[in-house]
């Protein structure tokens, strides 16, 4: 996989985010900027990321990130392209779970709310600056051995949800949050056609459920959860973290040059499951 650019990658001081970091330096990356609300966290990330980096020239740089404020993005963005000279990839990984399990008619509202406002308005934010940040950059040949795949400004990779597609009760502030992660990111291939023109592409990874932080904090709040997910899955185990971030990379790679717009669900099977009552 040729991954030999520069990545921003949120959330990236736990689960997904960071296995993504670790990833992106073992695959070759020249560098990566982790940027977290949990700075400590991307510091280790970074650490980590430097002792199994490939590349000779890589570096690693930590940023404080909260996703919610307009300003803490920009300045992300803007450190991302300050230090590194150009952002080529960036993987939007920061998000929370919903505090409460409730089953809608009794959902809270407050929680509803700032579950939007992280998961949604975050990723709004994030979309939008990184887009502006990639279209004042150079094209590149997408790739390197095969000029007829055209050229690129950078990938953006939105993690989204099998819960972007479907829905699972006591789950409504994150089910609507994902399905509107979805939302931002196909608009922003819809405007594909500015976009595309800017040879910028857009995708979302769409997992199901993965072993992290989130997951178990799930597990932990709601009695018998764990069970009940593995016995919707037919693989039978949730997937690594290290198995959603090589679809990100894969979907940042040349490999992937004629996606975009595309939401790639990796579920171990468990839609198949939906709708057959
Ligand atoms: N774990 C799963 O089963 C699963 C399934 C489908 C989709 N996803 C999605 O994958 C992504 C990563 O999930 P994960 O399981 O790795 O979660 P995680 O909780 O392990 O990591 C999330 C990271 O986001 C950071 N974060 C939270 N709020 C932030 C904010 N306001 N600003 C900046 N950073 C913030 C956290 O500090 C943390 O490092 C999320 O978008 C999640 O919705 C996860």
């Amino acid at each position: 996989m040729d991954i030999t650019g520069f990545a921003l990658v949120t959330g990236g001081a736990s689960g997904i985010g960071n296995a993504t970091c670790r990833a992106l330096a073992r695959a070759g990356a020249r560098g990566i900027m982790v940027a977290d609300i949990n700075l400590e966290g991307a510091k280790k990330a970074v650490s980590e990321a430097q002792d199994v980096a490939t590349n000779p020239a890589f570096k690693a740089l930590a940023v404080h990130l909260d996703v919610t404020i307009e300003e803490s993005v920009k300045h992300a963005v803007a450190y991302m392209v300050d230090s590194f000279g150009r952002m080529d990839y960036c993987i939007h990984c920061a998000a929370i779970p919903g505090g409460t399990f409730d089953e809608l008619s009794s959902a809270d509202f407050a929680d509803f709310k700032h579950l939007l406002e992280v998961n949604v308005q975050g990723t709004f934010l994030v979309t939008s600056n990184v887009l502006a940040a990639m279209r004042a950059q150079e094209l590149k040949q997408l790739h390197s051995t095969s000029p007829e795949r055209g050229t690129t400004r950078g990938c953006l990779v939105n993690m989204a949800s099998l819960l972007s597609y479907k829905a699972l009760p006591g789950m409504v502030q994150y089910v609507t949050s994902k399905h509107a992660v979805m939302g931002i990111s196909t608009t922003a291939e819809t405007t594909a056609v500015e976009n595309v023109g800017h040879d910028i592409r857009v995708n979302c990874v769409c997992p199901s459920y993965v072993d992290t932080a989130m997951v178990r904090r799930a597990t932990e709040v709601v009695a018998g959860l764990e069970q009940t997910i593995l016995s919707g899955i037919p693989m039978g185990r949730l997937a690594s973290a290290e198995e959603i971030a090589d679809i990100a990379l894969f979907l940042c790679s040349p490999m992937s040059s004629y996606m975009t717009g595309c939401g790639l669900v990796a579920d171990g099977g468990m839609s198949l499951f939906f709708g057959s009552r």
